[in-house]
């Protein structure tokens, strides 16, 4: 499996925050965008990652993520000369991708809840042809729409409809197999100039090979693409991380439970940053001494069950 992060586009919707700086290396609360998506990757155990962004922004991704040893990963880096459309990713992706399957998550795409790797990992598993990810908003016409018949079957997916026809929008969270390279190079340019992902899904859908796995109401999934949402995204992140004292997304966290980095090498990293509450946390997790039963007290920890499954 191979992941794909999209973190180009011209963040006009976040002006004049982006005139200096990507879109997705704002910070949502404590750490870059970016940590977001790239943390849902890897706790879905995908460690061969590509970033696409634009030429500009491309060596500042490098130096906030570097080659992705930190974390034990591999990233690589690649251009999107202009915002075509979310599906030109795979276009671009076509040698990366080969003939494996590719999940793709929007750089601006946050995902949380209890259970989420555990669905996540079994959506990879029993993925076989597209698997989207459905989630209940208040405003689906700003959205992807998945619209479902009484027996709960996928009956229409519309981009950004002015009269949605069900409040299930689709996340920017996708996982395919090699062919939607060649669907993706097929598409139509739409009425906003771009292709479309909502019609890659549209194509998977008429061979009845979709399939759309929702997310339930313990699930908080936002998009941080304008300044209200980066702003709600950003005070979610803090109170869910001052009340339960865990941290969301905190890379080198995922990176050691999943037996990627050393013990010794968390608490450099938290050296490094000490001054900061992120440092702190990162040293007092290379101190504790239980990790196992640690996490056996507030989850049945889906990180630790994937390392001793491989
Ligand atoms: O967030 C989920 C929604 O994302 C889905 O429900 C929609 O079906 C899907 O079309 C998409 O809608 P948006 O209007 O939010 O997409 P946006 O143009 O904002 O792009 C999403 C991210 O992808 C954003 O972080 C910028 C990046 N991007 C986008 C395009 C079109 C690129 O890097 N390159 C691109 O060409």
């Amino acid at each position: 499996m191979k992941g794909i992060i999209l973190a180009g586009g011209s963040g006009t919707r976040l002006a004049p925050s982006t005139h200096g700086v990507n879109k997705h290396l704002l910070a949502v609360y404590d750490k870059p965008m970016i940590y977001y998506p790239l943390s849902v990757l890897m706790l879905g155990g995908i460690r061969d990652i590509l970033i696409i962004s634009t030429a500009d922004d491309i060596p500042r991704f490098q130096k906030v993520l570097g080659d992705g040893s930190a974390f034990g990963i591999r990233l690589h880096y690649m251009e999107q000369a202009d915002p075509n459309g979310i599906p030109e990713a795979f276009i671009l992706a076509e040698d990366f991708i080969g003939y494996d399957d590719v999940t793709l998550i929007l750089g601006d795409n946050i995902f949380y809840g209890q259970g989420f790797t555990s669905l996540f990992r079994k959506a990879l598993k029993n993925h076989q042809h597209a698997t989207i990810f459905g989630s209940r908003v208040k405003d689906p016409e700003r959205f992807g729409v998945i619209a479902f018949d009484d027996n709960q079957k996928v009956i229409s997916l519309e981009e950004k409809p002015e009269d949605p026809k069900s409040d299930f929008a689709a996340a920017g969270l996708y996982i395919y197999d090699y062919r939607a390279v060649q669907i993706a190079k097929q598409l139509p340019y739409s009425g906003r100039g771009e292709t479309e992902i909502t019609d890659l899904n549209r194509e998977y859908l008429k061979w009845h090979q979709l399939e759309v796995q929702l997310l339930g109401r313990g699930f908080a999934w936002m998009d941080a693409g304008t300044h209200e949402a980066l702003f709600e995204a950003a005070e979610f992140v803090k109170i869910t991380q001052q009340r339960q004292g865990f941290k969301i997304a905190c890379l080198e966290e995922i990176a050691y439970y999943m037996g990627y980095i050393s013990r010794e090498t968390l608490r450099q990293k938290g050296e490094s940053m000490k001054k900061t509450d992120y440092g702190q946390y990162l040293i007092e997790i290379a101190n504790r001494k239980h990790t196992e039963q640690y996490w056996e007290t507030i989850d049945k920890n889906p990180i630790l069950e994937l390392v001793q499954n491989e």
